[in-house]
């Protein structure tokens, strides 16, 4: 069923770009449990602009450290091996769809902003409910909507007009999507990590933010990492949703709420609310950041 997607979005938006080089080296090196640190320190640090980003996100206040990393190696001291190879990740998986053309989405449509919030608040959130997804929760709230820099770039026109009709008739996007191609952004995102080999509990995780009514949340991979960038993408606002609905659907969304807790009582409606708000109060105060 997965490659029959893949395959379906393949076919309707042409070849994706290569893989970028950096993270086929980077997931290589670190499936070994072993892999000596500075070893992908020095693979890292061939690319000087990858490593300058990872530290400006590392330091930065949507990943909420306590101490500052100043240096990759350092980097690599405190938040691990994992943790460093699913930031490096991201941002080069960003890095690649990102050119003039998208830029205009990522900025003047605010997606940028948009996962950056959804970013910080899935690795908050995880934080709070000592879930040690060690980043996974950050880099899977940062692309979860991938998928559309990935529309954006491969579909050109026809997709820009989609999104603006979206905005225009106030549907939301991924079911104007569905509607006109077949597929949303979240299947492209998937489609994506799949053709890229990227782990399968990120891919999974993308591929589920807009799916509503199927079990396919609790049987997959990574229940937990879904469930968490599911209510950070509603409680940051999604799709030209209206604001109060929004905040409150991310607290109703009892399917991803029992998946977090998993075997134990899920947290009950008030505490859902004071946890959340808490948290988007803390990220609605911290400047985006560029790179
Ligand atoms: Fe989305
Ligand atoms: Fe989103």
């Amino acid at each position: 069923m997965r490659k029959l997607r893949l395959n379906k979005v393949v076919s309707r938006i042409g070849d994706l770009p290569a893989i970028p080089e950096v993270v086929t080296e980077v997931m290589d090196l670190t499936s070994d449990p072993n892999v000596s640190v500075s070893e992908l320190s020095k693979l890292i640090e061939r690319d000087p602009v990858l490593t300058a980003k990872l530290l400006k996100i590392s330091n930065s206040a949507y990943y909420g450290m306590r101490q500052v990393v100043g240096t990759l190696k350092l980097a690599l001291v405190i938040l691990g091996v994992r943790e460093v190879r699913n930031i490096v990740v991201g941002i080069a998986v960003l890095d690649t769809f990102r050119d003039e053309e998208t830029e205009m989405l990522l900025g003047q449509h605010g997606l940028w902003r948009h996962s950056l919030l959804v970013a910080g608040m899935a690795k908050k959130l995880g934080a709070y409910l000592e879930l040690s997804l060690q980043g996974e929760d950050f880099i899977a709230g940062l692309l979860h909507d991938i998928g559309k820099l990935v529309l954006w770039k491969q579909l050109g026109a026809e997709y820009r007009e989609l999104y603006e009709r979206a905005k225009r008739e106030n549907i939301p996007l991924h079911q104007l999507e569905e509607d006109v191609l077949g597929f949303n952004h979240a299947d492209a995102a998937a489609a994506l990590a799949e053709a890229w080999n990227l782990p399968e509990t990120l891919s999974f995780a993308l591929g589920a933010h807009h799916r509503n009514n199927d079990r396919l949340q609790e049987e997959g991979p990574a229940p937990k990492l879904a469930a968490l960038v599911r209510i950070a993408n509603v409680a940051a606002r999604d799709d030209f949703e209206n604001h109060e609905a929004a905040e409150l659907s991310s607290c109703t969304d009892e399917r991803s709420w029992k998946a977090l807790a998993a075997d134990e009582q899920p947290l009950d409606i008030e505490a859902r609310k004071e946890v959340l708000w808490g948290i988007k109060e803390e990220m609605s105060e911290i400047p985006s950041l560029s790179f």
